[in-house]
């Protein structure tokens, strides 16, 4: 991707949510680099390096209550879901910047942003995510699904893009975005289709859904 389509912080947080706000409004994603202090990013990732080591991770699946399966051939990533009863201060540092995001763009796309769900995710070397909707089939309640890259010193050469398909008409048209540490990416649940491709590290992130308070159509 252009360096112009990454955001860079700007001189306040909230120069930096509504500029989020407006591309989400023009474009239905955005990338933010420095979404949260470096410093925070390595805390981040030293959790979920605890978490990782303590075994509190488990294989990701697809599907829903009983529609859910592990599925190897659709996704490699293993997954340790945030719990509000143990929240570390890295934790809600992040959280709180992603409600203050929300209230913005509450105020501004009408979305209704209510609860927000998040785990942390690690794609082993060659770990994917096959093209795949967040929202799950007839439910339309994921909304906006967030981002945040934990990983120090990724380089082109590691792999593990993110591959946005910005053109539902069209799969030829896609912005591919490496998952750099501190980098944040958002986009419309319901709209934009998506792939983790293989890397040749551990690939680690925080991925969370707002969701709507009652479930929205999709
Ligand atoms: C997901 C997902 C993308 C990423 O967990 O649903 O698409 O870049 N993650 O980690
Ligand atoms: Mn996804």
């Amino acid at each position: 991707m252009g360096a112009e389509e990454i955001t860079h912080r700007p001189l306040s947080q909230g120069s930096m949510y509504d500029r989020v706000a407006l591309q989400l409004e023009q474009r239905g994603w955005s990338v933010t680099d420095d979404f949260l202090h470096p410093l925070l990013v390595s805390q981040l990732a030293g959790e979920l390096q605890d978490l990782w080591s303590t075994n509190r991770f488990r294989h990701a699946g697809v599907g829903r209550g009983d529609g859910f399966r592990l599925d190897p051939g659709v996704r490699l990533d293993q997954v340790s879901w945030l719990s509000p009863d143990c929240t570390t201060g890295a934790q809600s540092i992040y959280l709180n910047a992603l409600n203050e995001l929300r209230q913005t763009i509450n105020r501004s796309l009408f979305l209704g942003l209510f609860d927000f769900e998040g785990h942390f995710a690690v794609y082993p070397p060659g770990g994917y995510y096959r093209k795949h909707l967040d929202q799950f089939d007839g439910v339309g309640d994921r909304t906006l699904t967030c981002i945040l890259y934990l990983n120090r010193d990724w380089q082109e050469e590691d792999g593990g893009q993110l591959r946005i398909y910005t053109d539902p008409g069209n799969e030829n048209h896609y912005e591919e975005v490496l998952p750099l540490g501190g980098r944040f990416v958002t986009f419309l649940s319901a709209r934009f289709l998506h792939e983790v491709l293989p890397g040749v590290r551990d690939r680690m992130s925080i991925t969370g859904w707002f969701k709507r308070r009652n479930g929205g159509l999709s």
